[in-house]
């Protein structure tokens, strides 16, 4: 790697050197991309050289089924931080409860929370999965964290990401001053800044839904994706539809090349009447990337990273992108409250 390459450690040293710290968050982050190198080596040995494919056969907390690769990144992510001394608490889409460091292992100022494996439905087909990742200061004293450290609003966030196991393993994340994107090279095994101060169109011309759910919308977003589909919107051209079904995936397409992800509210099922996306470790963590690079996220009343979150697994309407899109979205929503 020649000089002008610059890896993921030098750019974390030389962050850490120009906005101060004690190194405990570099620490965080450092172990975050271990555990990601490991759980990508797994991605792309899925289903050769040990059973990690398929299902487990057990329920998580959200009543889906677990498989086999989220119950091992979940392991990998928590024994990558809990043994470090830097974090007194995190929290796991695949736990039902906070998840409290070992009486053995110090505990240290931060608070992680995780969706360790993204887009698991996709596991089995090969389509591109992911982790999403928030990090925040603790609120409280020492000594182990509290559910209160958990549940602070997405505007305190520290630092958040998402590494997205595809064609290449990309790593991209912020800490307040801008996005930048990391590629892994597996010749190397480092990651090396591939994309940096990403910026998101303040509009695009794709939009990213599950129109399976139109039937449970409500009346703003049913006439929202008509007006996309339609010549009537800004564009004057019907939006082109992409929908991965692995909102990782989705996002950061869009992230590069403009538009709008929308997972509404739906009447589809009565136990998640405000949509199937988690608050404290989907939404936050890319609301935080997607500010951060000039988008916007929202529930289409108010902005995801002011929402004072009530439980760990709180559900929410996301709708995430370039800035215009979601504000216009905003207009249909707001007006048909129905
Ligand atoms: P997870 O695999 O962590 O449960 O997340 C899956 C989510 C998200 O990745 C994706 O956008 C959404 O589920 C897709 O849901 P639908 O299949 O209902 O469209
Ligand atoms: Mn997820
Ligand atoms: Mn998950």
């Amino acid at each position: 790697m020649n000089d002008r390459i610059i890896s993921l450690d030098r750019f974390i040293m030389s962050e850490q050197s120009r906005y101060g710290g004690r190194g405990d968050f570099s620490a965080i982050l450092s172990q975050i991309v271990f555990a990601a190198k490991v759980v990508a080596a797994q991605v792309s040995h899925a289903g050769l050289i040990e059973d990690i494919l398929g299902r487990t056969g057990q329920k998580n907390v959200q009543g889906e089924e677990v498989q086999k690769l989220d119950e091992y990144a979940n392991k990998v992510f928590i024994n990558a931080l809990n043994y470090i001394g830097k974090v007194c608490v995190m929290a796991s889409e695949e736990e039902p409860d906070m998840i409290v460091i070992p009486p053995e292992h110090p505990k240290g100022d931060y608070v992680v929370m995780f969706d360790p494996l993204d887009g698991s439905t996709n596991i089995d087909v090969n389509v591109s999965i992911g982790t999403i990742f928030g990090i925040y200061k603790r609120v409280t004293g020492g000594g182990d964290g509290k559910l209160e450290d958990c549940l602070q609003t997405g505007s305190k966030l520290f630092g958040a990401g998402y590494i997205i196991y595809s064609s290449s393993v990309n790593l991209v994340y912020t800490t307040g001053n801008g996005v930048n994107v990391f590629s892994l090279d597996p010749s190397v095994g480092e990651f090396v800044l591939s994309n940096p101060n990403v910026r998101i169109p303040a509009r695009g011309k794709i939009y990213s839904t599950n129109e399976g759910n139109q039937p449970y919308w409500k009346k703003g977003t049913r006439e929202y994706i008509d007006y996309l589909k339609s010549e009537r919107n800004t564009l004057g051209a019907p939006y082109s539809s992409r929908y991965i079904g692995s909102l990782v995936a989705d996002f950061h397409r869009n992230l590069l090349k403009g538009g709008i992800f929308l997972y509404p509210e739906d009447t589809k099922d009565p136990k998640k009447p405000t949509g199937k996306l988690r608050l404290l470790y989907e939404a936050n963590p890319l609301a935080f990337v997607v500010e951060q690079a000039g988008g916007w996220a929202s529930t289409g009343y108010e902005r995801i990273l002011d929402i004072t979150p009530a439980k760990l697994h709180q559900r929410v309407p996301l709708i995430i992108g370039s800035k215009d899109d979601v504000l216009e979205y905003e207009e249909f929503a707001k007006k048909n409250l129905s």
